[in-house]
């Protein structure tokens, strides 16, 4: 079954359900196959570049209530919004250390939407033209969207979490999985690279939604795909579900490398939780970005949207530094460019 489907898919068959999940159920041995492939596409697509988002995560207010989320609006938890000079020593920390992106993200909060994120745009802008911006700050108007672009934002994240209706509508009181992906068309409408993505394990996941939640990223083909495993985080109603499996994880990341050569793909913070060489098996396997946080260290272990995050116990210079090593041990190099989309 393996073999077949990988060869399908190496020939640049068109991936669909049956091959997709042949690649999925990959044991430890032929999932080495598909990471060393992976990984051999992402050196003649990117070379060794792997490029850096400085993280700020800027307001852990959020209106929302998804049941997987550490700072789902019903958690009693203490809670902080970074002023826009604490906004900017962020960037000024960032921009030292060399990167060339920031992601500005945060969970919806009513004071920070429509101008006031133009204005932070504006003053980041202002003092770093060269930098790239991405917004990860949820659903708000097309006009919205269309400003902030103007305002010179130049990505924007948002992961629709699950491509299966029900287990979306569970987890998401309030809003659908139809809403979500209107929004993420708003978003490349408006002018934005756009990112999204699943996560590995999310209770009621099975393999089939999995493999539907990567036959919708190929649909969608997006400039960027970030994906995790769940981590269960204990103020949730999800405290006792199990996590989502690292290895799975893995292989979702290789066969995206392999069906989406060149999109933007993170070691996501939630696999070097699981994990402590996480982030640097994702990397052997095709991906090509990591995010390190720049947030202030004393407020980082309250933006817990999982428990343990990788890092909430770090200044910026130790995960600097330990993203450095990382990337050095997977055997790639930085690349301090602004490592734009490749398919623009
Ligand atoms: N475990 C893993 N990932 C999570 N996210 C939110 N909560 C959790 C959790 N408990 C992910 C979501 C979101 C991103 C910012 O973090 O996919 O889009």
């Amino acid at each position: 079954m393996f073999n077949k489907a990988f060869n399908y898919i190496k020939s640049g068959g068109n991936p669909d359900f049956d091959s997709i999940k042949a690649l999925l159920l990959a044991d430890e041995q032929q999932a080495e196959d598909l990471f060393d492939y992976a990984y051999k596409i992402r050196l003649q697509v990117f070379g060794k570049a792997v490029y850096l988002r400085g993280l700020i995560e800027f307001s852990s207010y959020c209106s929302n209530l998804c049941a997987y989320c550490g700072i789902n609006a019903s958690i009693k938890t203490d809670r902080y919004r970074l002023t826009d000079e604490q906004i900017l020593e962020c960037a000024d920390i960032a921009y030292g250390f060399g990167y060339r992106t920031l992601v500005l993200q945060g969970g919806e909060d009513h004071q920070f939407r429509g101008k006031r994120i133009t204005s932070i745009l504006n003053m980041i802008k202002g003092k770093y033209p060269d930098i790239a911006i991405t917004l990860s700050l949820g659903i708000h108007s097309y006009e919205d969207y269309q400003e902030w672009f103007a305002a010179g934002a130049d990505r924007y994240l948002m992961r629709f979490e699950s491509s299966d209706d029900s287990i979306f509508a569970d987890l998401r009181p309030n809003t659908t999985l139809v809403r979500r992906l209107e929004a993420l068309d708003d978003l490349r409408k408006a002018g934005f690279q756009v990112g999204t993505g699943n996560m590995v394990g999310i209770p009621g996941q099975t393999l089939d939604t999995l493999v539907n939640d990567i036959l919708l990223l190929y649909k969608l083909y997006p400039d960027m795909i970030g994906i995790g495993p769940f981590i269960p985080h204990p103020a949730t109603p999800l405290a006792n579900y199990p996590h989502g499996s690292v290895f799975t994880t893995l292989k979702e990341l290789a066969i995206l490398r392999i069906i989406m050569p060149h999109v933007n793909l993170p070691a996501t913070t939630a696999l070097g939780t699981l994990s402590l060489d996480g982030q640097m098996r994702a990397l052997q396997a095709g991906a090509n970005v990591i995010m390190p946080n720049v947030s202030p260290e004393s407020l980082r272990k309250l933006y817990a949207i999982y428990p343990d995050k990788a890092g909430s116990q770090e200044e910026a210079v130790a995960t600097h530094n330990r993203v450095l090593a990382t990337i050095a041990r997977a055997g790639l190099e930085v690349d301090w460019g602004r490592g734009d989309s490749k398919l623009r």
